[in-house]
């Protein structure tokens, strides 16, 4: 069976950026859960008011196992929920990570209507996707790398460290931004 990476991460923290780099240099095979789920249509109902579907599980894993199952090179699955693809198929799993400053600023860019912004920015501040990583996978398994002041590539070398087996400074938990914001003085600015 193949190496399995899964990307998590908030929106805006960069999994589809840094994926697409990543397969490209270790020749994998990228898969884009939001993505997959729309093309597909492997989605149980369309959540109008958050502008999103939500995926339906029963349609998606067997699709991740088939895919999973028959391919010969590496796998990088990345999405916000990655966290569903099931631990006996994941060799690493990486979490993404942002300041909620600059998380703000991606996701204006991204064009995120102000209720989505503020939404995944309190989901990011809260480490959310973090949480549903260790809920689901072997915490050695588990790593976080701030994205904030790096570029893509950095963050893509930082992976291919990890996959080396040097990963020691990204194991999950160092990064904590309740505790930076309360530092800066800013967290209240993101829950008002
Ligand atoms: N270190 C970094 N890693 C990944 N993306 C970054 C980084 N720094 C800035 N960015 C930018 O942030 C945006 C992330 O968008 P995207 O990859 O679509 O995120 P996601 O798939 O997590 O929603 C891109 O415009 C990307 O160029
Ligand atoms: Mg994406």
């Amino acid at each position: 069976m193949s190496k399995v990476v899964v990307i998590s991460g908030t929106p805006g923290t960069g999994k589809t950026t840094v994926a697409s780099i990543l397969a490209k240099k270790i020749k994998g095979i990228h898969i884009d859960l939001s993505n997959l789920v729309l093309k597909e249509k492997l989605y149980k109902e369309v959540d109008e008011k958050r502008e999103t579907v939500i995926a339906d599980l029963d349609k998606l894993l067997p699709k991740l196992r088939e895919i999973i199952r028959s391919a010969n090179s590496p796998i990088i699955i990345e999405g916000h929920y990655a966290e569903i693809v099931p631990s006996k198929f994941v060799n690493v799993a990486i979490i993404l990570r942002t300041h909620p400053k600059e998380l703000e600023k991606r996701l204006k860019k991204k064009n995120f209507k102000e209720s989505k912004i503020r939404e995944n920015i309190q989901a990011e501040i809260l480490g959310v996707c973090s949480y549903n990583a260790l809920n689901a996978y072997e915490k050695e398994k588990i790593y976080e790398i701030d994205t904030t002041s790096k570029t893509p590539n950095e963050t893509v070398n930082i992976i291919l460290e990890i996959l080396e087996g040097k990963g020691e400074n990204y194991k999950i938990g160092k990064i904590d931004w309740l505790a930076v914001l309360e530092k800066e003085g800013t967290l209240s600015y993101f829950f008002e």
